[in-house]
């Protein structure tokens, strides 16, 4: 669906809500203030302006969210909610998210700087992605055991109970999103604490939550920072599982914190997407998508194809091609309608990723775009293509979070895979080729949780994600992401 509203009208609807009621926590069906009275700032990352100020959870809130998300997953209203009515309740809350979608967009273009189009693509998926969910209420299926004629063996999938989710502020709208529906599908109950740098799309996406007739605690939010919130949650005695998106070193902690009680974990870390494009490849769709995978949210995605493999015979074209089309994505306001490229989330965001851009000059590769620091508001970094990388260098190892690309040529099929995998990180890549034989075979080869052949992106709820490596444990999506939120129960009967 396009939207129809106008930017501007847009804009001024996600201001007027922003600046309209105190910006609290969502515990029990009720928003509060912090227990602390203690508020944080957010800010608009395109004018380093001021947003609004919105309470801070700290360890008491959470102590009482999730002694409301047990309530709520105990009651009869949810616990004995039938899967049909479980169903319509998630299509209802699809149905919410589609009517508030140029709303939604505008509110993370303001909150997280991305750019009105991309914000609205977001916001749109989130619609699918309940809708996906809602089908699986009815099909989280046990099974029956062959047994003697003396007996019954049977399972029973259930929910895990009350589940901690973890999001961070890359794309919040879709993050909140994929933990509700996945978490709510199975029977579960949710408490969610957004990022501390752009938490604004979650709780509205949480006020249209409760629009609809989820009983009071199903799911619960809690804006905060991740060493007092966050922590709090995952080393919590009452929550029964932590999902957790967000850096690598972070997904570490919560492992440490989740064994206080043992909860499940489920992780999505970070990455650095071989994008491996061969000779016979059609060149200009893949130039293409190598642009959007890594100028896309600013490349702020840890799915995005930082390296880019290109085979020796075409490495010139391929690498000259993508620094011009690069070149063509606009930096500027995120509601103008040329705007490519919004700013980064932060100031420390962009240092860190200036400091990368530092470090690859530092280190000898070749800068064939950009470079150069942004004058005027915003923290801005715009498209900048390193070529000639060496695959050990920082830059191709570590994930960098900004519209950073390195280009590295490769020899043949055994060169590409060898660096392709030469990372710990294994979340996703790509391979271009018209080559049916050797787009499966490299695919086989390349160690990641998922790939793509002759397009990078794309994705679709029923097509599971997640890392090999240590991108991450566990998978979002598909029918893996149903075992990640469910217990298996086996029961034996003797007759
Ligand atoms: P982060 O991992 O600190 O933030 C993600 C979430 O974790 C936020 O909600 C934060 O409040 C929470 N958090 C932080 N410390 C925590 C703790 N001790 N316990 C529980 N929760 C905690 O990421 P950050 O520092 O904002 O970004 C740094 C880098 O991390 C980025 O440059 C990028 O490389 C990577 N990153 C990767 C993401 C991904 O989707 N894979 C998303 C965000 C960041
Ligand atoms: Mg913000």
């Amino acid at each position: 669906m396009t939207s129809t509203v106008p930017a501007e009208a847009a804009r001024a609807q996600a201001l007027a809500w922003i600046r309209q009621a105190p910006k609290r926590l969502l515990i029990g069906g009720q928003w509060v203030e912090a227990a602390s009275g203690k508020r944080f700032e957010t800010i608009n990352p395109t004018t380093e302006q001021l947003l609004c100020r919105v309470a801070e959870a700290d360890s008491a809130d959470v102590d009482a969210a999730v002694a409301a998300a047990r309530k709520a997953f105990e009651a009869p209203s949810w616990a004995g909610m039938s899967p049909h009515a479980r169903t319509r309740a998630l299509l209802k809350i699809a149905d919410t998210i589609e009517a508030h979608i140029p709303e939604l967009a505008a509110i993370e273009s303001l909150d997280n700087g991305m750019p009105l189009w991309y914000a609205t693509a977001a916001a749109t998926a989130c619609v699918d992605i309940f809708r996906y969910y809602a089908g699986w209420c009815s099909k989280v299926l046990g099974t029956t055991i062959p047994s003697d004629g003396g007996t019954l063996i049977y399972t029973l999938r259930e929910p895990l109970g009350v589940c901690g989710q973890i999001i961070p502020w890359n794309v919040p709208v879709l993050m909140a999103s994929i933990k509700f529906a996945n978490a709510l599908c199975c029977g579960n109950t949710v408490v969610l604490k957004p990022a501390e740098l752009a938490c604004l799309t979650s709780i509205r996406l949480a006020e249209l939550v409760q629009e609809t007739d989820l009983p009071p605690g199903v799911v619960n939010v809690l804006p905060g920072f991740g060493p007092t919130a966050g922590a709090a949650l995952a080393q919590h005695l009452g929550v029964d599982k932590i999902a957790f998106t967000g850096s690598t070193a972070v997904g570490k902690q919560v492992v440490r914190d989740a064994t206080s009680n043992l909860k499940k974990v489920t992780l999505e870390l970070g990455g650095k997407a071989p994008n491996v494009v061969f000779a016979d490849a059609d060149i200009e769709k893949a130039v293409q998508a190598a642009v959007k995978t890594f100028c896309g949210n600013s490349g702020q995605v840890c799915s995005a194809g930082t390296r880019l493999f290109v085979q020796e015979s075409i490495h010139e074209q391929v690498a000259e091609r993508v620094a011009q089309l690069a070149g063509t994505w606009k930096a500027g306001d995120p509601f103008a309608a040329d705007t490519r490229l919004g700013p980064l989330i932060s100031a420390k965001q962009r240092d860190r990723v200036r400091a990368y851009i530092g470090a690859g000059q530092e280190g000898g590769a070749a800068l064939r775009l950009g470079g150069q620091a942004w004058s005027g508001a915003g923290y801005f970094v715009e498209p900048t293509v390193f070529d000639h990388v060496k695959n050990g260098m920082r830059i191709a190892q570590e994930e960098i979070f900004g519209p950073v690309l390195s280009i590295i040529p490769f020899k043949d099929e055994d060169d590409a895979v060898l660096q392709g995998n030469d990372t710990h990180y294994g979340l996703s890549a790509a391979v271009w080729t018209r080559d049916v034989s050797r787009a499966h075979k490299v695919v086989k080869a390349l160690k990641a949780g998922r790939l793509w052949i002759n397009t990078f992106g794309e994705a679709d709820p029923a097509m599971a994600f997640g890392g090999y490596k240590q991108s991450g444990w566990g998978r979002e999506f598909g029918q893996e992401s149903i075992e990640a939120y469910t217990q298996t129960k086996s029961v034996m009967v003797r007759f």
